[in-house]
């Protein structure tokens, strides 16, 4: 295998993860970062996010000397053979990519480029960022590759480092092969093709994701009017294998960094080249009416009326097993309870006190009884499985009504029913013996 020297620039969560595990295959990492004080804990192996397996693949590479932290990307190109950009693309107005952070790079950096070297974009753009960027380096020695991510937080180093798939874009082909050839050691299926396509695979691929998840939960939905049971309908259909099991949990809506921001941001192009997706927008359709399915749940288990009630939350991230609020469903679930006046008390395991962009109609609390104390009704709103071992016997004591709203489905209702808790499902059927034959 080649080694390379490679620059990443920005060590967010996706460049630190991507520079921490091309380290850990072999290849001398520079990353790059504009926040001092970040590179100087990272420079000390402190990882400043909860990602499994990270905090270890920094400090082997620290030790190994593969693998350092400078401020700014000019100190970090000097000598690349190999530049990734993972600058954050947020969504800009209107629901568009902004992609105000890959302009500053290559502005910064167009004219320090070594010769011959490859700039990789792995940040999720719009299709067309490749060319646009080539232009923007004004450098025709320097080929510009697409090569989407595909990590999940919570997984990201697991996915990293044993991925479905390799995508690799450019116009270019000996470009995209030495990019390829950085994964050789994955051993993972490659697809080799032009720029425009490895960046509309980014968006089909979450795309599809977050539409999956709709029309689970729709299917959910439709469970629970019909008498049917959503966790059986979803093994009976994810055995197909066309279908598969993966990506079929219901869920109080789906979130997170990525999902909303790429099915708006397809949906702004769409609405710019004139193109009707309808059956993008109904996902994102169908997603605001599960946040506003769950306020009802939890309205008609309180008896009508949230105002003045006191509601304990479980669970604020988006998914479990990260300490990320972006656009969490349980924030905008917790937003709309609070409008309609409920008195909000939170619990996170991965959120230890209240912290900037949190609805302030929300206080959160280390502890879980806290959350129970006088609780009209609890509602798990993230799968952190630790919650399937609290001390129910204890918060059914604590609690003013027993009734939990479980949007995960995830705890286990007869260990709750046996302490008095009444609860309430995603797509559950009501318990009911089916007939053996
Ligand atoms: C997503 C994609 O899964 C990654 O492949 C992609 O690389 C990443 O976006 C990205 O573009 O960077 P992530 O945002 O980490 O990853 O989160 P997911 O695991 O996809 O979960 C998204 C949302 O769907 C969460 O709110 C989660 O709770 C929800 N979900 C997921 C469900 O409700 N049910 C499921 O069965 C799975």
């Amino acid at each position: 295998m080649f080694v390379r020297r490679i620059a990443v620039i920005g060590s967010g969560y996706v460049g630190l993860t991507t520079g921490a595990c091309l380290a850990s295959l072999g290849h001398r990492v520079v990353c790059a970062d504009v926040d001092e004080r970040k590179v100087a804990r990272l420079s000390g192996g402190e990882v400043p996010i909860l990602e499994p397996g990270l905090p270890d693949l920094v400090a082997q590479g620290l030790a190994a000397g593969r693998l350092k932290f400078v401020v700014g990307a000019a100190a970090a190109v000097a000598d690349a053979e190999v530049v990734f950009l993972c600058v954050p693309t947020p969504m800009g107005a209107g629901g568009a990519a902004d992609l105000s952070a890959v302009e500053a790079v290559a502005a910064e950096v167009h004219a320090l480029l070594p010769a011959g070297c490859v700039v990789v974009n792995k940040s999720t753009v719009p299709v067309g960022t490749a060319a646009r960027t080539a232009q923007l380096l004004g450098r025709p020695d320097v080929a510009v590759v697409s090569n989407p991510e595909f990590l999940r937080e919570g997984s990201a180093v697991e996915d990293f480092l044993n991925p479905d798939r390799i995508v690799v874009g450019c116009d270019a082909q000996d470009a995209a092969e030495r990019v390829a050839a950085l994964y050789a050691r994955l051993g993972a299926p490659t697809v080799l093709t032009d720029a425009a396509s490895a960046e509309m695979v980014k968006y089909a691929a979450n795309c599809f994701l977050a539409m999956k998840l709709s029309y689970v939960n729709a299917i959910a939905e439709l469970c629970e009017r019909f008498g049917a049971d959503v966790l059986d309908v979803t093994e009976g259909i994810g055995y197909d294998r066309r279908i598969g099991q993966a990506f079929l949990q219901p869920g109080p809506g789906w979130g997170g960094s990525c999902l909303p921001k790429d099915t708006h941001a397809l949906l702004q192009v769409c609405a710019a080249a004139d193109f009707d997706f309808s059956l993008l927008q109904a996902s994102l359709d169908t997603n605001t009416h599960q946040q506003h399915r769950m306020v009802a749940k939890v309205r008609d288990a309180v008896g009508g009326s949230l105002a003045g009630q006191r509601i304990g939350l479980l669970g604020l991230t988006f998914k479990a097993g990260t300490d990320d609020l972006r656009d969490s469903p349980a924030l905008t679930v917790a937003a709309l309870l609070a409008a309609e006046g409920a008195d909000l008390i939170g619990y996170d395991p991965g959120v230890p006190a209240a912290v900037p962009g949190m609805t302030d109609d929300l206080q959160v609390t280390d502890d879980p009884l806290k959350v129970a104390s006088g609780a009209a009704a609890l509602v798990v709103l993230t799968e952190w499985p630790e919650f399937r071992l609290l001390d129910w016997g204890q918060l059914a004591e604590l609690v003013q009504r027993r009734v939990v709203i479980d949007t995960r489905n995830l705890l286990d209702a007869d260990v709750l029913r046996r302490v008095g808790f009444e609860v309430r499902g995603i797509g559950r059927r009501a318990t009911r013996a089916l007939t053996t034959f």
